[in-house]
């Protein structure tokens, strides 16, 4: 364990100079592909490395490449997604600070690939310090010829802008991102068609996260089939976790996919251990969308047996016993967080994030957000727990984008596996809102 290829550099010098990338063999892939491979190959090497999309859902990079529609007459587009607004996931921004040209490669080898001559790198209005990082990179790569006309003499001509985002959560899903780039309010477009179809200005779109594009050089430079023997079955390659909560060591750590969670959690070259000397309680292993975990469950599957960063191992055992993946924001609750506090803040910030085109999520978020206020300010009543259940299952599914589900998962788990929590808060209120004061059951500690 402990192949790095995305930030295997970062650290040993600053990388923002193109000078220094390239000392470390960056644009390598550039030259590879431009000059020596065709398009499809490109493609064709993708999908051999089983690379699944680093944004959250999972999908194989490769596959949603061939999906591209290719229309004579009619442009192409690739578009980054370096919105990362996902609470407890900032991974991407940390590559784009520390190494912008690994991005900027990335996004010359993929738009080649779907024969894009414009790209796009949507970033988070908020993170000016990265936009001005990736202009100043994007003009050092023009300078050396590797944007523009006829890049390196090959033909191909590239050009690529940063965009800043409206700085709402909902523009990190890919339709809403896409309206937002037109000029319009980002609002999430029903599918079909997919952006694969119709996308920036109705025109054939990629949107790929910034670790999925970025990963794409160094599957051109050794090929699909060595990515794929890194990581654990179809969970190929690395990811980067970001992890934060009462940990020793909060950070952004590149990881060989199929690493145990125990080992991420407590080995001192990751996580380090719970902060302080305390026991473990949850874990939220894939950002605040996916369902959170007790601490018997995190390292543990539900069979016993031992817990890996890996999409398969993760949900092992559905949402009843399991979590996901998802955009890789690693958050470790001490015995003395409260989950009700937790989940109540989730929600409010999904209610005020939800974009209000769809009732059950506009209504249903508010409503969330409502009965646990009143039960964390000890005035809930016994039949809160299961109005809260009943409200998140007729969000779930019944949305036009996944904000629904993000919104709905994070109350359905906790309640899940902390029902207890809850009813303790609603039997003894003056408790409850007592200062500092948190629910502990030993059990479900480690
Ligand atoms: C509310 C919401 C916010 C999202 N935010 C992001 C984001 O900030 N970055 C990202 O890459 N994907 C985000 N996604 C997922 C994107 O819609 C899309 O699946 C992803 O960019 C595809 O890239 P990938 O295939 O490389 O993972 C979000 C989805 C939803 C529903
Ligand atoms: S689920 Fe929520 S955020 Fe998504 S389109 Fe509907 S109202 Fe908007």
């Amino acid at each position: 364990m402990g192949i790095k290829i995305l930030t295997e550099h970062i650290g040993k010098e600053d990388l923002k100079p193109i000078d220094a990338y390239m000392k470390y063999g960056g644009y390598t892939a550039v030259k590879k592909a431009l000059t020596s491979m065709s398009p499809d190959a490109i493609v064709e090497e993708v999908k051999k490395s089983g690379l699944r999309g680093r944004g959250g859902a999972g999908f194989p990079t490769g596959m949603k490449w061939s999906f591209l529609a290719k229309p004579e007459g009619k442009p192409r587009y690739l578009v980054c997604n370096a919105d990362e607004s996902e609470p407890g996931t900032f991974k991407d921004r940390y590559l784009m600070m520390h190494s912008p040209h690994t991005l900027i490669e990335g996004m010359i080898v993929s738009s080649f690939a779907l024969g894009a001559n414009t790209s796009y790198i949507y970033v988070r209005g908020e993170m000016m310090f990265v936009i001005r990082i990736l202009e100043k990179a994007i003009a050092e790569a023009y300078a050396k010829g590797l944007l523009g006309k006829n890049i390196l003499g090959s033909g191909y001509n590239l050009d690529l802008y940063v965009h800043p985002g409206g700085g709402a959560y909902i523009c990190g899903e890919e339709t809403a991102l896409l309206e937002s780039l037109e000029g319009k309010r980002g609002n999430p477009r029903n599918k079909p068609p997919f952006p694969a179809v119709s996308g920036l200005y109705a025109c054939p779109t990629v949107v790929n996260n910034v670790e999925s594009i970025a990963a794409t050089s160094w599957i051109i430079n050794n090929g699909g089939d060595e990515y794929a023997k890194i990581g654990i079955g179809k969970s190929t390659g690395t990811k980067l976790i970001s992890a934060c909560g009462n940990i020793n060591n909060p950070g952004v750590y590149e990881i060989e996919l199929g690493l145990s969670v125990e080992e991420f959690l407590y080995s001192d070259q990751y996580c380090g251990g719970i902060a302080n000397g305390k026991k473990l309680k949850a874990l939220v292993a894939g950002g605040s969308s996916v369902p959170i975990l007790p601490a018997h469950l995190i390292t543990k599957t539900a069979n016993g047996e031992s817990r890996l960063m890996s999409y398969e191992s993760l949900s092992d055992g559905g949402f009843a016993t399991g979590t996901m993946l998802g955009s890789g924001g690693f958050i470790v609750f001490d015995e003395d967080q409260c989950i009700v506090r937790n989940t109540w803040n989730f929600t409010r910030f999904y209610h005020h994030e939800s974009c209000g085109q769809c009732s059950p999520c506009r209504e249903g978020t508010g409503w969330m957000e409502k009965v646990l206020h009143r039960i964390e300010h000890g005035h809930g009543h016994m039949h809160d727990i299961d109005l809260l259940v009943d409200v998140a299952k007729k969000i779930e599914g019944n949305t036009i984008c996944p904000l629904g589900d993000a919104a709905a998962w994070p109350v359905g788990s906790a309640i899940r596996h902390f029902r207890d929590e809850f009813e303790w808060h609603i039997k003894n209120p003056s408790e409850a809102t007592r200062k500092g004061a948190v629910y502990r059951k030993e059990a479900v500690f480690a």
